[in-house]
């Protein structure tokens, strides 16, 4: 029915309203005053009501989106629907944590509730489609968009993309608080040159096959509506004029069947490339390629119907990309009516909603790490009656929310600081020292970074000087991470390694809260603070899943997504590397650095619990190819109940194309009470056990292969099997 109502649509549209399905615009006018009569305003408001317009984006609000909708639905000739979108990339107004954050809770049915939470919150707001999930792998932490993604590693970060899918679209699309997902940026995005955002991509075929594309196939296989382009270049060919990503691979090999939107602006970025000559020729170039949307370039709603009337762009590369932007509408029931996400009434009921509150706590909970407890100074005492709390970010109610918060109101966290005081009534604050001066959510020329300021270091050593132990809240600000925010630098920004230094001197008691986008190196603090916690930025309800974690009312769950390096010079730093002729190591002088150590601060995989767990038993029975069975008792050794990753790796340890040393390739999270063991059960086929070659074909080869069940990527049990023969 929706392939005969699409293209019966499609015979009644001229040329330039299908082209107008294929432009998108960002919001130009409050929607619900006086009509725009500026220039600019104007031109899109003409736009819309001429049918030129087939999607908006940052048009936010059961009102406002209904008024937009009113003019394209009334006013235009065919009255298509719009279809509107935004970044609601971790919650919407309820804030969940940061996607690097949850990732780190290997919990993929939390991580869908997440979604869930965010795709209704958004729905009630008038919007049906989300810029989300990204799925770029990066193994760079001096990026800003690692927050935004899943980390370093393909099978984990494909596993949170599906997750993250299912709970935006839900079973039914056409639902009215279900919303469109989009898999971003593809492709290569994550492996910009130095971290710098927007950078030059240059990866070679194994990279490119094996790290970077698969997380989007897997997209597809959770039935992702759309996905969009990338800015980048990608082996000197900008993704959004990239005919062998958008038709080769994802239209053709992958058989893909919703549309393509450009990033901001990115057709038009072809002409800084140097790949089109100007925006003309770069709407020819992204249309070519496949780009069936173009994001404020302004690119396609002014030059494609001269390209299609000079030969330039064949006309069914039009219809074919207007019929997967309509069937896109069709699916989400805007056809049959393009207001049901615009009840004022169901908005009001819905945003900061009791339950989306407690799924916010809960993911945020699962979302910490817990890295260091030396002498378990955590779970902390209850009873203890001095308790200091030093750092600016412990008593800030934005920065928790995080970067990508399209959605959220201002200074609508928990701080870490009402959660404590929610749990103990012994606690005492000092700043100690600023991490920004300007705390506006802005563009990354709005920062101003106090770097000098210490005054506020007296009152927080002389807090200390008195305090049983001190809980230091340190890190990045939400500014310091997200889009155009890369670092060069991985340490505590401003004079907060200082502070933490001279606090040191007077109280070595110290828990060390870590809240950032990124993984930070911070190898002082290891040698020194007896405990670490990586809280990460928690989103609404920071504050009180951290102080539960301290104080013992949730045993920490969580492992790093990303490795955290020692220092910046070690980055990119990653656990699935290949060996060298001359393997890395700290004790050879060949594999070695000379003035740094080769090894990671914490492995990809890594995090601690209050409790103890003993890994024994792993067996292999390879006796089916197809299905490889794998087991390892896993045993709660300690007092507390608690939960633990229990991570699979497999090393192909000869192969036609070298593999890494290790590849994560099965876990589970299990609860155990203190005492109890389970046996943990993988099964391995041809979908963990094979590869991608050079051309890109995916082969299983038999042979010797490592098998590492374990608590994290650099500490578990191994055996070897053989893989007798080769299944597909
Ligand atoms: O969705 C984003 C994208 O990830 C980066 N550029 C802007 C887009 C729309 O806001």
């Amino acid at each position: 029915a929706q392939q005969h109502f699409v293209d019966s649509l499609l015979n009644e549209m001229t040329l330039e309203e299908k082209i107008g399905q294929m432009n998108q615009y960002t919001g130009f006018w409050d929607a619900t005053g006086p009509a725009p009569t500026d220039g600019y305003g104007k031109n899109k408001y003409e736009h819309v009501k001429q049918g030129l317009v087939g999607s908006m984006l940052n048009v936010v609000g059961a009102e406002r989106v209904r008024k937009m909708q009113e003019l394209a639905v009334n006013e235009s000739r065919l009255g298509i629907p719009m279809i509107f979108a935004n970044d609601v990339i971790h919650g919407h107004k309820t804030i969940t944590p940061i996607p690097l954050a949850e990732t780190a809770s290997w919990d993929l049915e939390a991580i869908k509730q997440s979604a869930r939470v965010a795709a209704i919150e958004a729905s009630a707001m008038g919007l049906n489609w989300t810029f989300a999930p990204m799925v770029d792998i990066s193994r760079d932490a001096r990026w800003g968009r690692v927050m935004e993604g899943a980390g370093e590693d393909t099978y984990l970060g494909s596993l949170v993309g599906k997750a993250r899918i299912e709970g935006f679209q839900g079973d039914d699309l056409s639902a009215n608080n279900t919303i469109a997902a989009c898999a971003k940026h593809f492709a290569g995005y994550g492996f910009a040159e130095s971290g710098k955002d927007y950078n030059t991509v240059d990866v070679g075929t194994s990279t490119l096959y094996n790290i970077i594309l698969p997380p989007f196939k897997a997209a597809i296989e959770s039935d992702v509506k759309t996905f969009m382009n990338s800015f980048n270049t990608l082996n000197g060919i900008p993704a959004t004029g990239n005919k062998f990503l958008q038709r080769d691979i994802l239209k053709g090999e992958w058989a893909y069947e919703g549309f393509v939107v450009s990033d901001w602006g990115s057709a038009s970025e072809m002409v800084n490339h140097g790949y089109a000559k100007d925006l003309k020729h770069a709407a020819e170039l992204a249309a070519v390629a496949g780009s069936d949307m173009d994001m404020e370039s302004y690119a396609y709603v002014n030059h494609l119907k001269e390209l299609v009337e000079e030969g330039k762009v064949d006309v069914k590369l039009i219809d074919e990309a207007a019929r997967r932007i309509l069937l896109v509408k069709y699916e989400l029931g805007l056809f049959e009516d393009p207001y049901k996400y615009c009840d004022i009434e169901r908005e009001k009921e819905l945003l900061y909603h009791a339950d989306h509150k407690a799924a916010a706590l809960d993911m945020a909970k699962k979302s910490i790490v817990l890295l260091k407890n030396e002498n378990n100074v955590l779970p902390l005492d209850k009873k203890q009656k001095k308790i200091a709390v030093i750092g600016a970010l412990a008593d800030d109610k934005q920065s928790p929310l995080g970067n990508w918060i399209m959605g959220a109101d201002p200074n609508t966290a928990v701080s870490v600081l009402e959660g404590l005081k929610n749990y103990s009534k012994h606690i005492s604050y000092a700043k100690g020292a600023e991490v920004l001066a300007d705390k506006n959510i802005g563009f990354a020329n709005e920062l101003v970074i106090n770097e000098t300021d210490k005054s506020g270091f007296q009152e927080a050593i002389d807090l200390a000087k008195e305090s049983e132990v001190v809980i230091m809240v340190l890190g990045e600000h939400a500014n310091h991470s997200g889009e155009a925010r890369s670092r060069s630098k991985l340490d505590l920004p401003g004079v907060q390694q200082e502070l933490l230094e001279e606090v040191y001197k007077i109280n070595k008691n110290i828990v060390l809260v870590l809240t950032n986008g990124r993984p930070l190196a911070i190898t002082w603090a290891d040698e020194h603070i007896p405990t670490i916690v990586e809280a990460w930025q928690l989103g609404s309800q920071a504050g009180n899943a951290i102080a539960d974690v301290l104080f013992g009312g949730y045993n920490p769950s969580g492992k790093l997504p990303m490795t955290f390096p020692r220092s910046v010079g070690q980055v990119p730093i990653y656990y699935n590397y290949y060996n060298t002729g001359r393997p890395t190591s700290d004790a050879i002088f060949w594999g070695h650095y000379m003035d740094e150590s080769v090894a990671p601060l914490y492995p990809f995989g890594y995090g601690l619990s209050y409790t103890s767990f003993e890994y024994a038993n792993l067996k292999v029975d390879a006796s089916d190819a197809a299905k490889v069975k794998v087991t390892a008792s896993v045993k709660n050794t300690g007092e507390y109940e608690g939960e633990e990753v229990v991570q699979l790796y497999i090393r192909d340890k000869v192969a036609s194309v070298v593999r890494p040393v290790k590849e994560l390739k099965g876990f589970e999270k299990i609860t155990l009470k203190s005492g109890e063991s389970k046996v943990v059960e993988f099964v391995l086929t041809a979908k963990e056990l094979g590869f991608y070659n050079n051309q890109g074909e995916f082969v299983v080869e038999a042979g010797e292969f490592d098998v590492m069940v374990g608590t994290s990527s650099a500490e578990g049990l191994k055996t070897t099997f053989e893989l007798s023969e080769v299944t597909q």
